[in-house]
């Protein structure tokens, strides 16, 4: 009795469950009903870029799960933008809304439930700009595949695994080439596979997915993302089946390829070693918001935000002794019930009173660095902290610094 007599606080009734999904019901039915209309007019998707040298801009998006136990807000009010022939990397720990980022850009995340409920993803297409939020998913389908491409994180589930490779590769190249004779189709796939790096490229044509390795099933995600030669190419953990010489030749074949086309990455990975080597931007997420962002430079060279800095402290350096890794204490907030405070303040070592209060502005640090925290209100302290030593542990240096500050008064 005594493991039931304590009321949890998560404990949800199977009543309030019925209410939450009746509710959840009414509001995605509200926006699937709106989305279904048929023959929506141009004016409703079509928009311009706030800066039309950016391929993707995300604004203020919000994409929230609706399940029966409260709302997931996922992805809770994101803004960054990807420029032209440029690598934005996107960083942050599992479960942070990194995949339901590039999910929403695709329009594929999961429905009814998950659904993008406010903000505008701006896809610069050329001639036309669209508000991806509210594209008919007639439309979506040109644009998926021949304008923006995406390599799965798992290449286990990305693959048929009923149809030969070879038959789901050329079928991306058909649809994408009408004009295309079944020959040339064939040859055209062969010569993707070569691309990435497979070597037996004709035995693999008649093979079925599981008959491959998960780093080759991950080579052929790649040869069908870039089949079509999009503008923009989404790689969520594009290299995290591979071994490490394959990596390094998959990341050295994307970024050739997005110069030769002149196209742009987004980059999600855990890797920091494959954002230093690939990134020219770096958006870092937490818990569904973006905390930091800026140059490849700027993120590495003057890290600013907590969980940023324990992020690059968390990593190994070569030919650096350390007794321990650096691990970031603590766990996310549970999504369901975000506090209204900075999600990060409860793990963080650099925290003080003004993190109690509501979540923080952003806060540019130069024309292309922003942060979220309250410690560069004060532009001084920013200056402090980007120079901070990495690594003895932040109250500590908080102190010393209070303590010379305390000095200098005297
Ligand atoms: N279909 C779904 N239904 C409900 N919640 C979901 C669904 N898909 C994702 N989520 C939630 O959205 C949040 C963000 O998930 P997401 O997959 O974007 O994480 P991620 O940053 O890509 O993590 P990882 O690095 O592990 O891939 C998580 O809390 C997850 O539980
Ligand atoms: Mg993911």
């Amino acid at each position: 009795m005594a493991l039931f007599g304590k009321k949890n606080a998560n404990y949800i009734s199977s009543k309030e469950t019925k209410r939450i999904s009746r509710e959840n019901r009414r509001v995605t039915g509200e926006i699937e009903k709106k989305r279904n209309r048929k023959n929506i007019p141009e004016s409703e998707y079509l928009t311009r870029m706030k800066n039309p040298a950016n391929v993707v801009e995300f604004d203020d998006v919000h994409t929230y799960f609706f399940t029966d136990i409260g709302t997931v807000k996922a992805v809770n009010g994101v803004s960054f933008e990807v420029p032209q022939g440029k690598t934005v990397g996107i960083v942050g720990e599992s479960g942070c809304g990194k995949s339901v980022t590039s999910l929403s850009l695709m329009q594929l995340v999961q429905r009814p439930q998950g659904q993008t409920v406010a903000g505008e993803i701006r896809f610069n297409a050329g001639e036309k700009v669209y508000n991806i939020v509210n594209t008919p998913t007639s439309v979506m389908q040109k644009l998926r595949g021949n304008e923006m491409s995406m390599i799965f994180q798992e290449p286990m589930t990305a693959l048929n695994p009923v149809f030969r490779i070879g038959d789901q590769v050329d079928e991306i190249v058909a649809l994408h080439n009408p004009s295309m004779s079944r020959e040339q189709v064939k040859e055209r796939t062969i010569e993707m596979l070569e691309m990435v790096g497979i070597a037996n490229s004709q035995g693999v044509y008649r093979m079925y997915p599981h008959e491959l390795s998960g780093g080759m099933r991950q080579r052929v995600c790649i040869a069908i993302g870039l089949a079509c030669n999009p503008k923009l190419i989404i790689a969520d953990e594009p290299t995290t089946a591979l071994d490490v010489t394959i990596q390094a030749q998959i990341l050295d074949l994307m970024r050739s390829l997005k110069d030769k086309i002149n196209s742009s990455i987004m980059l999600i990975t855990h890797d920091l070693g494959v954002i230093a080597e690939m990134a020219d931007y770096v958006v870092v997420m937490y818990a569904g918001r973006v905390v930091e962002k800026g140059t490849a430079q700027e993120i590495f060279k003057t890290p600013s935000h907590p969980y940023t800095i324990g992020l690059m402290r968390s990593k190994p350096v070569v030919g650096k002794q350390v007794e321990k890794l650096y691990s970031i204490p603590g766990k996310v907030p549970n999504p369901i019930n975000m506090p209204d405070y900075c999600y990060f303040k409860d793990r963080c070592e650099l925290s003080c009173e003004k993190c109690g209060g509501r979540y923080p502005g952003v806060i540019k640090l130069s024309p292309t660095h922003e942060v979220s925290c309250y410690r560069y209100e004060d532009r001084r302290e920013a200056g402090w902290l980007a120079q901070v030593e990495l690594g003895a542990s932040g109250r500590e240096r908080q102190q010393e610094e209070k303590g010379k500050e305390g000095a200098r008064h005297e």
